[in-house]
């Protein structure tokens, strides 16, 4: 409750200091219009300043597109390739107080020279569950306070990346992923991209940068869904022991029926006969059996063959 008050007092305070201090900010009677730009690296730019008060004289201060001052009461600081990635102009005016000056926040971007994306220390097919680190490498983007990457499974985003650098100059950035990858991995495509956020005054949609796609594959063992199956034989049946596994597994079944080792994943029904066959599937990640239990069509009467057959039994001993 103490706290709840203490809180509130808080608050009210701050907004206080707040209004206060934006109060202060008003006092030098300038309009920028727009307030804030957002430029591209070598494009144009064009802001108006403008006076609510009658003055002694107004004007731009700025390394390039100055305006030296002048009675007009419009005045527009104009740059049409701007290079300046510094730049901080300033409109101020002079009237019966003191000078004053309003600041003009100025963002130029580029887009980056490239966005790619690699493996870190490793080549080649990834192991099941086995950890790797994908990079991505954006190349001279400014400024990257505004830049985020975005990290992509197919369409999926699974990880961004935001920066807090405030260099206004070009830069390189590099973003990292951590994955663990399974068997649903296999074939998943990895890519990255770079975007620039730059805010309600920047371009819409904000600019992007896509990397190439990365296809994973991942090494994973045989993984049998169950470990045993019973089939009843017909004609069409098959014993069927085809596995998904990363490298192609190799096959090899035996039972006592059979007199040598067979290699396919199936093996028709109608050449057999009842019993047990294993198989088990093999690749360089591991091996993994199933049992098939194959029983006859012929097996399953047997149950009313002993019931006739003991009331067959009791009656002759009755009779007799
Ligand atoms: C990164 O920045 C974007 C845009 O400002 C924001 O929407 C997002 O939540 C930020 N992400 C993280 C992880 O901070
Ligand atoms: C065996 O199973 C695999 C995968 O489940 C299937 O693609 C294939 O067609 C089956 N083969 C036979 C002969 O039933
Ligand atoms: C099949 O494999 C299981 C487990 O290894 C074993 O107990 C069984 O005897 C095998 N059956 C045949 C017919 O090889």
């Amino acid at each position: 409750m103490l706290q709840h008050f203490f809180g509130l007092f808080y608050l009210l305070a701050v907004s206080q200091l707040l209004s206060f201090t934006g109060s202060h900010a008003d006092e030098c009677p300038l309009q920028l219009n727009p307030q804030r730009v957002v430029v591209k690296y070598g494009g144009s730019v064009s802001v108006d300043c403008s006076p609510s008060v009658p003055h002694k004289g107004m004007g731009w201060e700025a390394s390039e597109g100055a305006v030296s001052m002048t009675r007009d009461n419009l005045i527009t600081w104009r740059v049409s390739e701007l290079r300046e990635w510094d730049i901080q102009p300033s409109c101020y005016i002079n009237y019966n107080k003191p000078q004053c000056s309003v600041n003009l926040p100025v963002t130029i971007y580029k887009t980056p020279d490239s966005v790619s994306i690699s493996t870190v220390n490793h080549n080649g097919p990834m192991m099941e569950r086995n950890q790797y680190e994908l990079q991505c490498d954006v190349l001279n983007v400014a400024p990257v306070q505004y830049l985020t990457v975005n990290w992509y499974k197919g369409q999926t985003l699974v990880d961004q990346t935001n920066f807090t650098d405030t260099i206004k100059t070009p830069v390189s950035k590099t973003s990292k992923l951590l994955i663990r990858p399974d068997r649903a991995d296999d074939g998943a495509q990895y890519w990255c991209e770079a975007k620039l956020e730059l805010g309600e005054e920047g371009p819409q949609p904000p600019p992007t940068a896509p990397s190439e796609t990365l296809n994973v594959e991942v090494y994973y063992k045989p993984k049998h869904s169950s470990s045993t199956e019973t089939i009843i034989k017909t004609k069409e049946v098959s014993l069927n022991c085809t596995v998904k596994a990363n490298p192609a597994p190799t096959y090899s079944w035996q039972s006592e029926h059979l007199r040598e080792t067979i290699s396919s994943s199936v093996l028709l029904t109608s050449t057999l006969s009842s019993g047990t066959y294993n198989c088990t599937a093999t690749n360089s990640q591991g091996s993994d059996f199933k049992e098939f239990i194959l029983k006859s069509t012929g097996s399953r009467p047997t149950f009313w063959n002993v019931l006739i057959f003991s009331q067959l039994l009791v009656a002759s001993i009755i009779v007799t």
